[in-house]
């Protein structure tokens, strides 16, 4: 029997960068991007057009360099925001538009004041207009999850009229449980029929995104819209990882459907968004979970000595997780070997990049002598996916606070070249540094969280920071890494590396290389 196949659509950099803390700046995105094709993903969402000039951005960017996956971009059921769509997407070969619309009651009376036949107007309007660009369009009921049927059958029957060839459902605010979520679907399955593919999009607000997802397919859907680690809009999204395996592990359960996502792939696109985010997954997080092929007691353990399958139900490998493979390059390692890994990490390098990572990594084993996996997704992330022509971090001197007053002397160099000094008092060690920072280039930041772990293992591991900050009270935070053997230096980097990425996202970063800084 042939199988059909379930698309598996990708929105870790649409809904996945709306989880709070999660914005990316367009290198990163890249990067994503390019680790979701090598998934075999069948559409990237990569991200909301209109929503300001940087998403435009990043998205036109992956637009340019994805090949095998389709692009897609959200759109509110709005002219402009179909329009920057549709050029933001423009470059890719295969690509598509997404256009969304409330449909609930409460949605449509509350946040829309639209009845529902203006509604359904707005929707084929939108459609209508998407289609005019590009042949592949997507339209989403948002809240379907709380609308009428009756309704959701009248709109698809409109916007399939109009051209759109897949239908989204979305649980929007996660109250459904499954066999309500495979109700619905067998409902729209029966009225639709093969007029337009059945897609769902669920939220994990009741822990339940994953179990919808797959009662969906059971139903007819023949998408699933999902995030790598489940991130997400508020409890996140179904997690890519999770209904993909299920499928998998269970082909005998699910034995008429199959994805076409290389497995192999999943843990290393897990380990790369939780290294760009700093969001990482909660260690019993199935599939890609620290502990997910932890043995911890005695029984356990015996059993997968003497049988893996006596615990284990696939094997880490059929994820990309080689245990074998953690202990990597050293001193001595050549550009081809490190080149090689850096790929199977899931990093994609033009040459400039490659040989500016392979001078940082030579720097590095320098100093630490074994360099793991861990060591070499940090070493990139914060600084090879940074933003170029920015501030950088010359010089860190601090002096000790006990007892005194914390404070800090920090050099930088600004994006036009000058060096300048300065020093400064804080509440503490860290906050000195940062408000000193703050002195020399201008900008305030609020610091919103701050993450210090240590990379790999050994005496000589990396401090790895990671900080949020918002440089503007209506704006969301921004993210930055900060790399070092030291930690106050990584916390500097981290903290000037989230003001070049919101500086870049504003496109602010030229303006400052026109402009004398004293
Ligand atoms: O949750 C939702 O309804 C969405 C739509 C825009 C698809 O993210
Ligand atoms: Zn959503």
């Amino acid at each position: 029997m042939k199988k059909e196949q379930i698309i598996i659509f990708d929105t870790t950099l649409r809904d996945g960068e709306q989880s709070p803390g999660a914005s990316m700046n367009t290198k990163e995105k890249i990067q994503i991007a390019t680790q979701l094709e090598r998934l075999g993903v069948d559409v990237i969402e990569a991200g909301f057009a209109a929503a300001s000039p940087g998403d435009f951005d990043a998205i036109n960017k992956i637009a340019q360099v994805v090949k095998n996956s389709t692009v897609c971009s959200l759109a509110r059921a709005l002219e402009n925001d179909i329009i920057q769509a549709a050029k933001a997407i423009e470059p890719a070969p295969k690509k598509r538009i997404h256009t969304f619309i409330a449909t609930s009651p409460i949605h449509m009376e509350y946040k829309l004041k639209m009845t529902p036949k203006q509604v359904i107007k707005k929707a084929v309007e939108a459609v209508t207009l998407a289609k005019s660009f590009v042949e592949d369009v997507e339209f989403s009921c948002e809240d379907a999850g709380r609308s009428d049927i009756g309704f959701l059958k009248e709109i698809s029957d409109a916007v399939i009229e109009a051209g759109a060839g897949t239908i989204n459902l979305p649980d929007t605010v996660g109250i459904r449980m499954p066999s309500e979520i495979k109700d619905m679907i067998n409902q729209m399955h029966a009225h639709i029929g093969n007029r337009a593919i059945i897609s769902v999009h669920n939220h994990n607000d009741l822990g339940l995104a994953v179990a919808n997802s797959l009662a969906a397919i059971e139903g007819g859907a023949r998408q699933v819209e999902c995030t790598i680690n489940g991130l997400g809009e508020r409890a996140g999204n179904a997690a890519l990882e999770e209904i993909v395996m299920a499928l998998k592990v269970r082909s005998d359960y699910y034995s008429n459907v199959e994805t076409k996502i290389n497995t192999k792939e999943i843990y290393p696109a897990s380990r790369l968004i939780a290294s760009i985010t700093g969001i990482e997954p909660q260690p019993n997080k199935a599939i890609v979970g620290r502990n997910a092929f932890a043995h911890e007691s005695g029984i356990h353990q015996d059993g997968v000595l003497k049988n893996k399958q006596t615990y284990e139900i696939f094997s880490p490998e059929e994820i990309g997780l080689n245990k074998d493979d953690t202990l990597v390059l050293g001193k001595h390692s050549g550009r081809a070997a490190f080149k090689d890994k850096l790929e199977k990490l899931g990093f994609q390098l033009s040459d400039e990049e490659l040989n500016s990572a392979f001078i940082k990594f030579k720097e590095l084993a320098d100093k630490k002598k074994d360099i793991y996996d861990d060591d070499l997704r940090a070493l990139i992330t914060s600084n090879i996916t940074s933003v170029k022509k920015a501030y950088e971090i010359v010089a860190l001197q601090l002096m000790d606070s006990t007892g005194g007053v914390p404070s800090a002397a920090v050099t930088i160099k600004t994006p036009d070249g000058q060096e300048i000094t300065d020093a400064g008092i804080g509440d503490g060690t860290i906050d000195a540094v940062f408000k000193t920072i703050d002195r020399i280039t201008g900008h305030h930041g609020e610091l919103k969280d701050y993450k210090v772990k240590s990379v790999s293992q050994g005496k000589d591991a990396l401090a790895s920071v990671t900080v949020q900050v918002a440089f503007n009270e209506d704006e969301p935070a921004v993210i930055g890494h900060g790399l070092s053997i030291d930690t106050m230096l990584a916390s500097a980097r981290a903290y000037l590396g989230a003001l070049n990425s919101y500086l870049s996202m504003k496109g602010m970063l030229k303006k400052i290389n026109s402009k004398v800084i004293i």
